[in-house]
């Protein structure tokens, strides 16, 4: 029997996702939306790319939970993208809503899943998904570290002329503008990019990766980026899927790692078939760590703002 994952939120970063996921024949996918005719009708569609695309990936679409029953995973994607101007933050308390009724569904079909959340403002939205669900912390994780690397990457990338393959890169910290892209963990070839840019041109590429979500917003202007978020969830998706252990930066409830308690933030963690099975601790210099836990308040403030909510 194929593995199955449910997504929710069959917009464009939900209907990508999903598309990703078949084409890789990772899983049967589910997708759920309140709009009727659309998750159906993308399903359908995508079902009929598969002969081409050469995958047997069943996908099936609805806008209720019953077909979901006995997801390995629930990708939650559904609620509001940002308008220009819009900060992650102006989504809090609708994306809020729509958070608790999709975790209390989903999770009455799929008690065993691991939630990926990746609708904004990202990192207080799983903390309501973990209150929600009633799940342990290994098994709800945000999707943020991985787009925001990878934007990272890419620029490096350009920045050198060299081929994606051979950049990695690090960025922690909340899904916002205080974002922690660290270059002594990027490197081209294993080369750390400190030796490879001046630390003016590192600068720069930090800052549009902090921008990188406001700056497809600003282009496209009906709506945020959506290709590589769902890359980046279904990367996450497959690592679990495939019990791969990569060590992808995830937004993770810490408990005292990196003296933060209490919060979801994005550090390096290791994704297997039980979710987050590790939290990676990086020796940061005393500047980095400020710049994580200035990082880390500003999802506290978010969090204390939805305690301050009905
Ligand atoms: P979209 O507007 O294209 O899709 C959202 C979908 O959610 C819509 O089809 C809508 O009908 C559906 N929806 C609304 N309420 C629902 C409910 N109660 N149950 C089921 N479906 C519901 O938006 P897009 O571009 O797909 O973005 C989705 C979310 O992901 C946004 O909050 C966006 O800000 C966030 N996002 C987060 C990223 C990250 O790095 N964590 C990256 C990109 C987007
Ligand atoms: C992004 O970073 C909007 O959070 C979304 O593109």
């Amino acid at each position: 029997m194929n593995q199955k994952v449910t997504v929710v939120g069959a917009g464009n970063v939900g209907a990508t996702a999903a598309q990703r996921l078949a084409e890789k024949a990772l899983a049967d996918v589910v997708l759920i939306d309140v709009v009727e005719g659309v998750p159906q009708g993308k399903s359908l569609d995508l079902a009929q790319a598969a002969p081409i695309e050469k995958h047997d990936a069943h996908l099936a679409g609805t806008n209720t939970y019953e077909a979901s029953a006995g997801s390995d995973i629930v990708i939650i994607t559904a609620g509001l993208p940002r308008k220009p101007g819009m900060s992650r933050d102006d989504l809090l308390a609708t994306n809020r809503g729509i958070m608790k009724n999709v975790v209390r569904q989903a999770v009455r079909y799929s008690p065993d899943a691991i939630l990926i959340i990746v609708s904004n403002p990202l990192d207080a939205m799983c903390h309501v998904a973990m209150e929600e669900s009633g799940f342990p912390k290994n098994r709800v994780i945000g999707m943020a570290g991985v787009l925001d690397s990878a934007r990272f990457r890419a620029f490096i990338a350009m920045e050198l002329s060299v081929s994606v393959e051979n950049v990695h890169a690090m960025v922690l910290g909340g899904h916002g503008d205080t974002m922690v892209p660290l270059p002594r963990f990027s490197t081209v070839a294993g080369i750390p990019i400190t030796e490879l840019m001046s630390p003016e041109r590192i600068e720069a590429l930090a800052m549009r990766t902090r921008n990188g979500g406001a700056e497809i917003v600003g282009l496209l202007k009906t709506g945020s980026a959506y290709y590589a978020p769902a890359s980046a969830a279904v990367e996450m998706a497959e690592s679990i899927l495939r019990d791969k252990k990569k060590i992808l930066p995830c937004a993770a409830y810490l408990e005292g790692e990196y003296g933060i308690s209490g919060l979801f933030v994005g550090v390096p963690v290791k994704l297997g078939k039980s979710g987050i099975e590790e939290i990676i601790s990086l020796r940061l210099l005393p500047e980095e760590q400020k710049a994580l836990e200035k990082s880390a308040a500003a999802v506290r403030e978010l969090v204390d703002a939805m305690k301050r909510m009905a």
